[in-house]
């Protein structure tokens, strides 16, 4: 019997017996990402990253807590090509560029939802250094992106294999400008994947 089916059995024969309702609260999960303002593809110049707008949304309907990854010394352009030109010349080196986080420890979090954009068909270089510097052993780690047309980029596969020691739940793609523009086509496909992860026990 699955933990969700579990607990609805629980809390109904609890109910019913007139005794207090025992809940087990599954520790609060985490919704990391990198996104990024300024010019972007088919978006025009935006104040809110796309990804941001997508990882607000999971932590509202999670209840999760929300932690943005940024470069230091970030010094990407805000233009658009520069930053593609950029991106490219990172992924091509395998850089790791240094990263910082308002929330520093997870050991309390044992779902993290992971977001970022798809940058040249997979997750910018700076991501890799979250997978490989944090300590995500034993989590589950859940993907998210957001593209304009490569979809998810094997991002589940890639995570996993940046971090072994984790589970990785079923990823989702966002088009970017679905974000910015369409926000109630984001709000079904959102409830939709985490219906699914809800079914699988991933999430509750
Ligand atoms: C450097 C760079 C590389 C990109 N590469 C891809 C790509 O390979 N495939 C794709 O579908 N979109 C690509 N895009 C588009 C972004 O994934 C898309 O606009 C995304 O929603 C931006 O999210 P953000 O606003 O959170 O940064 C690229 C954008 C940039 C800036």
């Amino acid at each position: 019997m699955q933990r969700r089916t579990f607990l609805c059995t629980l809390g109904v024969s609890c109910l019913s017996l007139c005794v207090p309702q025992i809940t087990f609260a599954a520790s609060k999960a985490l919704v990391v990402y990198f996104s990024k303002t300024g010019e972007q593809y088919g978006v025009g110049v935006i104040s809110k990253g796309n990804t941001a707008i997508v990882a607000e949304m999971i932590a509202k309907k999670t209840s999760a807590d929300l932690s943005e990854i940024t470069r230091v010394d970030d010094t990407y352009p805000k233009t658009y090509q520069a930053l593609c030109d950029v991106a490219k010349d990172e992924l091509t080196k395998k850089v790791r560029p240094k990263y910082s986080m308002s929330i520093t420890d997870l050991s309390g979090y044992q779902t993290i939802f992971i977001g970022a954009p798809v940058w040249w068909g997979d997750w910018p270089m700076v991501m890799y250094s979250f997978f490989e510097q944090a300590n995500l052993a034993g989590k589950m780690l859940i993907p998210f992106c957001t593209h304009e047309g490569s979809g998810l980029s094997e991002f589940d596969k890639k995570l996993a294999k940046a971090c072994p020691k984790s589970r990785v739940g079923q990823g989702l793609a966002i088009v970017g400008r679905d974000a910015q523009k369409h926000s109630a086509k984001v709000d079904t496909a959102l409830d939709g994947w985490l219906k699914k992860l809800a079914a699988q026990g991933v999430v509750f």
